[in-house]
């Protein structure tokens, strides 16, 4: 089954959206297969976006990223790549519509809330990136 990865970013942990965001993607009838709540150092934050290094906004992307605890997580479903990305909307919070996640919560394009893969192979990609272990984590003891 098709997997996306998709993260809300430290603004939008910040502003109390992490439940929002989720419910979203349950109601439309996506499951989660993993959730880590986690703080990525800088290397890590230049790693995921490493195919924007060239841009001016790199810098001050990696330093929002890095900011503060984000929501990691991947989430299952037929399509999901291409239609996690209708549910967040168009990347500028000026461009998304209403109803979208970025549409209904966002203003300004480097504090967007959210992201999400834009294809599947980036979606595998990143997943291995968060994920190195499997999107769901094992406990086997307390000792
Ligand atoms: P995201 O979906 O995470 O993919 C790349 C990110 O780069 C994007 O969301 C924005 O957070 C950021 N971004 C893209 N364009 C700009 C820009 N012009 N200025 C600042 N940040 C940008």
């Amino acid at each position: 089954m098709e997997q996306t990865f998709i993260m809300i970013k430290p603004d939008g942990v910040q502003r109390g959206l992490v439940g929002e965001i989720i419910s979203r993607f349950e109601k439309k009838g996506f499951t989660l297969a993993g959730l880590k709540f986690i703080t990525v150092d800088r290397p890590f934050a230049e790693k995921h976006y490493e195919d924007l290094s060239a841009k001016p906004f790199f810098n001050g992307l990696v330093e929002y990223i890095i900011s503060g605890p984000v929501v990691a997580m991947v989430w299952q479903g037929k399509n999901v790549v291409t239609t996690g990305r209708k549910i967040i909307g168009a990347t500028n919070p000026a461009e998304s519509a209403p109803g979208t996640i970025r549409g209904d919560f966002a203003i300004e394009i480097g504090r967007n809330v959210i992201h999400g893969s834009d294809a599947v192979e980036s979606a595998r990609k990143e997943i291995a990136l968060w994920f190195p272990d499997g999107p769901v984590s094992w406990r086997s003891s307390l000792n």
